[in-house]
């Protein structure tokens, strides 16, 4: 029986890579000009960085995971996602030691076993950005404003910043009784998960998705009600910075976001474009994460992209597809070796260049050319190539012209540089 790959896990073909290879480099270019450095972690960490991380009473941890005992009796979870190993990689690696203040991203595949669908899969990619020892609302800004900056210079239009705070340790205990009483009157509307989560972890039913769920939490109590002086400032200070970046933005004082580390400032953006699964980034600050993995005091806000999700919001138009610079087309078989060594040249030289491998006539080869969308084909026939000469045709404009062979790889280059 033919083998196919598992549901929810995505093969990224070559006519699509254009895309991500856009963004990864957008990425990397923005990023690095706002002062982040890329940090690679594993696929696969202890199950407890985690639970321990993200919450044992959310989502991710109690049925998304995946998670097996390997062959030495560890308890192993495919990463759910960065935040968590990348704050374990910084304690880890003491990285705090050479500057308080690390400005990382990284980009990867991410794994949660939640039910696929349109924009939801169970490997999917993030780009990950987070800035580890900053309690500065500045910073907050900085990261929001660099995470705009990259969507909109990879062409996103329609694109919505949604803001709240999550208050602190110190306020959230008063907002989450408030919010226990609020549901518990509530409790004959609630689903089975989430009367279970009025105990747990009362703040996770703003996410659920059961109709009758989102009917109780329409009156119910808003965070941003309950939040203490502190956490009021820095939230209005963020705001203040926003506005003095030029950005515009939405309260939604309904969004907690789904991973238990939240602290103040939450936000995502979402897209208007893309159906239920409307949101392509989530981030926020989270003060305590440090210490719930580590027992070290350390601040810390972020994001992570979907990058499936971006990839479909991509303008349509935009030509992604990495084409061959050069098709070689080769006439008669004692061109043949000629042919090699001219496209050997142009592939030691960096040009992309193809060629026909099965002998096929002029027409075969420039149909194939054509497919391939080549900038240029090089014809290389006998009489040309005994005067050291070769027709370069533009396959844009059909302009042919004779060009000396000696010079070819510069004037591919040139003419790659100016994109004629
Ligand atoms: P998250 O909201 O769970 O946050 O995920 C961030 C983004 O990843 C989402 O907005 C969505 O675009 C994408 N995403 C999540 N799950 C899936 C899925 N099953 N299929 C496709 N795309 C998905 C986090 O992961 C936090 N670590 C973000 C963060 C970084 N907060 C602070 N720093």
């Amino acid at each position: 029986m033919e083998i196919k790959a598992i549901r929810g896990f995505n093969d990224i073909l070559p006519d699509e890579i254009g895309k991500w290879q856009f963004l990864e480099i957008t990425a990397r270019e923005v990023f690095e000009g706002f002062g982040f450095s890329e940090i690679r972690i594993p696929i696969l960490e202890r199950t407890e960085l985690f639970s321990r991380g993200i919450g044992e009473a959310t989502d991710i941890v109690e049925k998304e995971m995946y998670t097996f005992t390997d062959r030495s009796g560890n308890s192993l979870t495919l990463r759910p996602e960065a935040t968590a190993s990348m704050a374990r990689a910084y304690l880890e690696h003491q990285l705090y030691t050479f500057d308080p203040v690390a400005k990382l991203y990284c980009i990867g595949p991410m794994f949660r076993y939640e039910r696929p669908q349109k924009g939801r899969f169970r490997q999917f990619y993030q780009i990950d950005a987070e800035v580890f020892g900053v309690e500065n609302p500045m910073v907050d800004a900085e990261v929001i404003v660099m995470l705009i900056d990259f969507l909109k210079r990879v062409g996103l239009e329609k694109l919505e910043l949604q803001i709240n705070s999550l208050g602190c340790r110190d306020c959230r205990p008063r907002y989450r009784e408030e919010l226990k009483k609020f549901f518990a009157q509530k409790a004959f509307q609630l689903c089975e998960d989430c009367r279970r989560r009025l105990d747990t972890n009362p703040l996770r039913i703003f996410d659920c998705k059961v109709e009758t769920c989102r009917e109780a939490i329409v009156d119910a109590p808003k965070v941003i009600h309950f939040i203490c002086s502190k956490c009021k400032m820095h939230f209005d200070q963020v705001k203040g910075y926003l506005e003095t970046a030029g950005l515009s933005y939405v309260l939604n004082p309904k969004m907690v976001r789904g991973l238990d580390y939240y602290t103040r400032t939450a936000f995502e953006v979402v897209s208007y474009q893309l159906g239920s699964q409307n949101a392509v980034t989530g981030g926020g600050r989270y003060d305590n994460l440090f210490q719930e993995i580590g027992g070290l005091d350390i601040p810390g806000i972020g994001f992570a992209i979907g990058m499936e999700r971006l990839v479909s919001l991509l303008p349509k138009d935009k030509e992604f597809i990495q084409t061959p610079h050069l098709f070689v087309a080769i006439l008669g078989e004692k061109t043949i070796k000629e042919a090699y060594r001219i496209i050997n040249q142009l592939h030691l030289q960096g040009i992309r260049a193809e060629c026909d491998y099965e002998g096929k006539s002029l027409k075969s080869q420039m149909r194939r050319a054509d497919k391939l969308k080549a900038q240029y084909v090089l014809i290389l026939g006998e009489n040309e190539l005994k005067r050291g000469k070769a027709v370069l045709r533009n396959m844009g404009n059909k302009v042919q012209e004779e060009i000396p062979i000696l010079d070819l790889v510069n004037i591919i280059k040139e003419k790659a540089r100016h994109q004629e």
